[in-house]
């Protein structure tokens, strides 16, 4: 594959997700295929300003595929938000003769690589990585797999003291300001209720109406998956309000908090990552550039920046309506 591209660099950037090692190692061991050499930059945006960039070789990457969080680790960087950061971050790149850059996490930090492209011209590519799947372009991002499996796994624990001691449990999940993981662990912990930001037809009355109706009809155990950014409040919220009104249940909050953003990745997240570090070299040798790359039904895609950045990832409506049917 012919380039100018000669010397890459990668970095993991804003929360981390189970699935980012096996990224990392897909970038690192695609570009030494590709003849290329690879350069990590730790800590994210804060190591480029910082200048913590180190080689990195198919062996560095060795061992890693089934550990999560990041061996490069990451940060939020404000730095990187002003012009200076910005500055200085590439006057690093150019002493360490970088020449192009596969940036792995959100969408916060895809803008900060659009810009950066924009000012500087650095062909980049990003691999979508965040436990959320909050971004357009992607089926799935990498880390949400894996998060949602220990939602589901919690979940089920839940179940059973539930069952054991006839309580009510609101189940908080992250996901920011999507509803993704709530969704889907929701519908497959079996939840008499989800409650996800995307939803805006569900009234607070109509989910206690709903836990009533179950207390009255002798549903002496329910669970209830809260999104933390749903709109109705979180878990801790709707629970207090709820027992206001309330006396059939013993009502309990779990809030299950950055556990969901830990462990070891699915197959599932190992095998996305892969293909989509490696897709992001061959994308970057061939020439793509400011884009994400992404899977659609199961298709590896490049999108760019400009559709991913501030626009949303809707949440199929037939989730939403089986969500419905199976909690009765
Ligand atoms: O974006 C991933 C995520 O885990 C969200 O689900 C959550 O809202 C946020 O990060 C938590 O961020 P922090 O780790 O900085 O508390």
């Amino acid at each position: 594959m012919s380039s100018k591209i000669s010397r890459i660099g990668v970095y993991t950037s804003g929360g981390d997700a189970p699935g980012m090692n096996a990224a990392i190692r897909a970038v690192v061991r695609t570009g030494i295929y590709y003849n290329k050499e690879v350069f990590g930059i730790m800590r994210g945006y804060e190591g480029m300003i910082e200048n913590e960039i180190v080689k990195l070789g198919a062996r560095s990457v060795g061992n890693i595929i089934q550990r999560g969080g990041t061996i490069l680790k990451t940060a939020r960087s404000d730095a990187f938000r002003t012009k200076e950061g910005r500055a200085r971050a590439f006057e690093n790149l150019k002493k360490n003769g970088i020449d192009a850059l596969v940036g792995i996490g959100g969408d916060g930090s895809f803008t900060g690589l659009h810009y950066f492209h924009q000012e500087y011209g650095i062909p980049a590519i990003c691999i979508p990585g965040t436990i959320d799947n909050d971004l357009p372009g992607t089926d799935f991002t990498v880390g949400y797999d894996t998060a949602t499996n220990t939602a589901v796994e919690a979940i089920d624990k839940i179940r059973d003291t539930a069952l054991s001691h006839n309580r009510l449990f609101f189940i908080e999940v992250m996901g920011r300001n999507s509803g993704y993981i709530a969704i889907n662990s929701g519908i497959a912990g079996g939840a008499v209720a989800i409650i996800i930001p995307e939803d805006s037809q569900t009234t607070m009355d109509e989910l206690f109406n709903k836990l009533d109706a179950g207390g009255k009809t002798n549903k002496k155990s329910s669970l209830v998956v809260v999104a933390e950014g749903s709109k109705l409040g979180g878990a801790m919220e709707l629970a207090k309000k709820f027992s206001e009104r309330n006396n059939y249940f013993d009502i309990k909050v779990t809030i299950l908090g950055h556990l969901q953003r830990g462990g070891s990745p699915t197959y599932f997240d190992r095998v996305l990552a892969s293909r989509m570090g490696v897709a992001a070299i061959e994308g970057l040798l061939k020439g793509e550039t400011d884009v994400m790359v992404g899977i659609r039904r199961g298709e590896m895609v490049f999108n760019p920046f400009s559709m991913i950045i501030d626009h949303i990832h809707e949440i199929n409506s037939e989730s939403l309506r089986i969500a419905k049917i199976l909690s009765i």
